[in-house]
């Protein structure tokens, strides 16, 4: 069930005083919880790294609360196919990788010519974003390699009092990261698959390359395809015969017989991904043997949750 809460005036106006003096910031964003500190300084964008024991080599999304932001403030060019795009779906969980422009740090791109940028739907987030006026560069609020957050608690459980402020804003309402898009080669590419489909996209833009796979893109030019990402502590397998012993399954379809913990999750992919990282957060904290996971169909729709869960998978 969602709830519907967001931080009081007394709240918003403390998260607006530190980001201006470089500090940290968590608050939501209808995919997952992110970590922000002022884009444009430096010294506050390390900080980032530091906290989350990200290594410097992973460039961070830019969040804007608005096209013209992110053409003023973030990128230097704007093609047609990002006017495109933004137009028809931001705010949403649609990233854009474009030519950086000159303010934007080298610590936000990793050193890369190009920054990653979007514009959140939550309206903590754009209430945020307006209420700072700076562009905010935020990965996503966990500890490098853990689940991304849906909850504020989750982000409290991971850093405590490391992060400074946390905005409530309920749960993510997506449940999982954000579809990223370069737009700087001759066709749009998608270096990360979310809720937004590759066919949605080429509604709007004509074909769309798929470079999400390590081979084809490289762990550089896109960190969210490192192997070691979005895991939980539990080994997590993806069977519909799970193993014998203390166990959890995570099943849409069809329930097995037998195990400790039988976790239903929605058959239909919004409701899915909305679901799957706090259910993955909350059967960490039960000290099981394994989580295994009911495979999901192969389908264009499922491609996100797919990848997450395959990556969920390659840790051990
Ligand atoms: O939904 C989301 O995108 C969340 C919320 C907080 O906005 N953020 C998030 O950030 O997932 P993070 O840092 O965990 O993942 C950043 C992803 C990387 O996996 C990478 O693929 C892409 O953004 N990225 C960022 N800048 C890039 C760049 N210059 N070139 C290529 N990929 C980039
Ligand atoms: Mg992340």
């Amino acid at each position: 069930m969602e709830r519907t809460i967001s931080p009081t005036k007394a709240e918003m106006a403390r998260a607006v005083a530190i980001l201006r003096r470089g500090g940290l910031v968590a608050f939501p964003t209808e995919t997952v919880y992110g970590l922000a500190a002022n884009a444009l300084d430096a010294n506050a964008v390390r900080r980032i790294f530091e906290v989350k024991g990200r290594p410097s080599t992973s460039p961070l999304i830019v969040h804007v609360d608005s096209v013209e932001m992110a053409q003023n403030r973030v990128v230097s060019s704007w093609p047609e196919a990002a006017e495109i795009l933004a137009r028809a779906f931001w705010p949403g969980p649609l990233s854009l990788v474009l030519p950086k422009g000159p303010q934007i740090p080298n610590e936000v791109t990793a050193g890369l010519a190009t920054v990653g940028v979007r514009s959140p739907a939550h309206p903590v987030a754009q209430e945020l974003i307006q209420a700072v006026n700076l562009p905010l560069a935020a990965p996503s609020a966990n500890p490098f390699t853990h689940v991304s957050p849906t909850e504020a608690q989750h982000v409290r459980d991971a850093f405590g009092d490391r992060v400074e402020c946390i905005l409530d804003g309920g749960s993510t309402s997506v449940g999982i990261e954000s579809t990223v898009v370069s737009l700087v080669g001759p066709r749009p590419v998608v270096l990360r698959p979310g809720m937004i489909s590759v066919g949605e996209l080429e509604k709007h833009v004509g074909s769309v390359d798929l470079g999400g796979s390590p081979s084809v893109s490289g762990a550089h030019s896109s960190p969210g395809q490192h192997e070691k990402h979005y895991s939980p502590a539990t080994r997590l397998l993806i069977t519909a015969r799970p193993p014998a012993g203390r166990g959890a399954y995570i099943w849409w379809s069809a329930e097995v017989r037998g195990i400790e913990r039988s976790v239903r999750i929605p058959s239909d992919p919004p409701g899915y991904a909305r679901e799957l990282y706090s259910i993955l957060h909350a059967l960490d904290k039960e000290a099981l043997d394994f989580i295994a996971v009911e495979p999901v169909p192969d389908t264009a729709e499922w491609a996100a949750i797919r990848d997450r869960l395959q990556r969920a998978a390659e840790r051990q």
